[in-house]
């Protein structure tokens, strides 16, 4: 879309959310609103984007920033309503001259790429000088009204707060989402003003402006479910209801089964293979990538990961970190952060690993914490095993070479380097290196006193 622009509008306060967090942070599937605002306006191949910024403006541009995209940013100082958000992008709009702008309040995630599209393309068609996206509300508290004459006409958009109790009847509701003609917006503007319920300059008021110059305001009317938008925790929760049951339908028809929804929630950005099945009280987060034929939960949290295939990963915890083919995790243990697991490895239960290399075939079945180490294949962990990272200032890595055999209750106060093949004794504490091939027991000696229980039991006070 070259000759497009967009305007996102994110400097409002959103009061009813009642939060330290600018309003467009809040989540819908754990994923901020104005980043499916952004995903959206990007994927619809429009890269001049203006972004408004106002209440907690550092908040968003911070994580706006961590996208790894340019836009431009305006400051809205003081929040006096929509219509004022866009005066602050005019300067933009005059240098950048598009033909056309995309204005898009940031609390509506749905509006996705192929909407803005089509929109897009019904502006244009029917030559508007605005057109608006609609839909037909069951319930239209809270939303602009589309207000129209006899013929069908659009005269304007009346406000909840403004609306009369017929207009309050009109089901056609505004989605905060618009295609202007960018001049006819830029005049519009300047006839704004704050003579309304909230004394807030309505860029929605532009509407009613453009229809009464005799210039062509249109609609484009779609379905609800995408342009549903949150100015509450309980709105928050409507969406995320939307958006988890449309993920759930993509997932089926991919092949992939839930056999009980209760607790489970999946972000829009994961990808799930095949005959995967999913249990209860499953979350799975951000960018992850889970392979063919594994079985997720019950309750287990996934974070940006990316799962091989047959991974069978039950009640654990595992945050951006890599899992290879056939791996197990768990009952009840957690990695994370900076974790490479390859294949066909068995994490058991109550098991922490944090920023380690876990090769092929290794054994960590029990009890155990591996932190910034890089262990072999073929390695087997006894129960209760400690690599003992930390000293109080800095952290050291511990390396294990493949087939070692770490026993019970061992030490490994790093930095350690165990040799392939090498074993350790139980409750060894090692802080020497060990040789490839060796026994290391470091631990003192067992002693056995005979007879010592009779004697110190003769003089046991009674
Ligand atoms: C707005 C529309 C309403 C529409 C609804 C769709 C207006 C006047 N009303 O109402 O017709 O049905 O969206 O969801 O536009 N913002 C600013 N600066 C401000 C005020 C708001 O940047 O001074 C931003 C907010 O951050 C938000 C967006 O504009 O992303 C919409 O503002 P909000 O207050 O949520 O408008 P609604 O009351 O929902
Ligand atoms: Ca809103």
């Amino acid at each position: 879309m070259g000759k497009a622009a967009a305007v996102i509008l994110a400097a409002g306060e959103g009061k009813r959310m009642k939060s330290d967090k600018s309003k467009v942070l809040h989540e819908v599937l754990f994923k901020p609103m104005i980043d499916w605002v952004m995903d959206s306006v990007t994927e619809a191949d429009i890269d001049n984007i203006c972004v408004v910024l106002g209440h907690n403006a550092d908040q968003v541009s911070e994580h706006l920033n961590k996208r790894g995209q340019k836009y431009t940013y305006v400051l809205q100082e003081e929040q006096l309503g929509t219509g004022h958000a866009v005066m602050q992008a005019r300067e933009y709009l005059e240098q950048t001259k598009p033909e056309d702008v995309l204005i898009l309040n940031g609390d509506t995630p749905f509006i996705d790429s192929s909407l803005i599209k089509s929109f897009y393309l019904e502006h244009k068609n029917k030559k508007n000088d605005v057109t608006i996206l609609t839909s037909i509300a069951d319930n239209p508290f809270g939303y602009g009204r589309i207000v129209r004459d006899s013929s069908g006409n659009v005269k304007g958009i009346i406000e909840e707060k403004d609306a009369t109790d017929d207009e309050r009847k009109i089901k056609e509701i505004n989605a905060g989402a618009y295609w202007f003609k960018t001049d006819v917006l830029l005049e519009a503007l300047s006839h704004l003003n704050g003579d309304n319920a909230q004394h807030e300059y309505y860029l929605t008021d532009t509407v009613k402006i453009i229809s009464g110059q005799g210039l062509r305001a249109g609609t484009c009317i779609v379905d609800m479910k995408y342009t549903a938008g949150a100015n509450s925790r309980k709105q928050l929760l409507e969406l995320n209801n939307i958006a988890r049951q449309l993920v759930f339908e993509k997932l089926f028809d991919a092949g992939v089964t839930i056999t009980d929804i209760s607790g489970v929630s999946i972000s829009p950005d994961a990808e799930i293979g095949y005959d995967t099945v999913i249990l209860p009280g499953t979350i799975i987060k951000g960018k992850t990538k889970i392979g063919i034929g594994c079985q997720i939960g019950p309750n287990s949290l996934i974070d940006n990961c990316v799962l091989g295939d047959n991974v069978v990963f039950n009640a654990s915890q595992a945050r951006n970190s890599k899992i290879g083919n056939n791996v197990t995790v768990g009952p009840f243990s957690q990695l994370r952060p900076d974790c490479v697991i390859a294949e066909n490895v068995h994490i058991g239960d109550f098991v922490e690993v944090k920023n380690s290399n876990i090769g092929c075939g290794t054994k960590i079945a029990h009890l155990t914490y591996v932190g910034d180490s890089d262990v072999g294949g073929g390695v087997n962990f006894g129960c209760g095993v400690v690599t003992v990272n930390y000293d109080g200032v800095k952290k050291s890595r511990t390396i294990i070479g493949d087939n070692a055999f770490i026993g019970c209750n061992t030490n490994l106060i790093a930095p350690v380097k165990v040799g392939n093949g090498a074993y350790t004794a139980a409750g060894s504490t090692i802080t020497m290196d060990i040789p490839d091939g060796a026994l290391s027991v470091a631990r003192s000696r067992q002693q056995n006193i005979d007879g010592w229980a009779e004697k110190k039991l003769k003089n046991r006070k009674k």
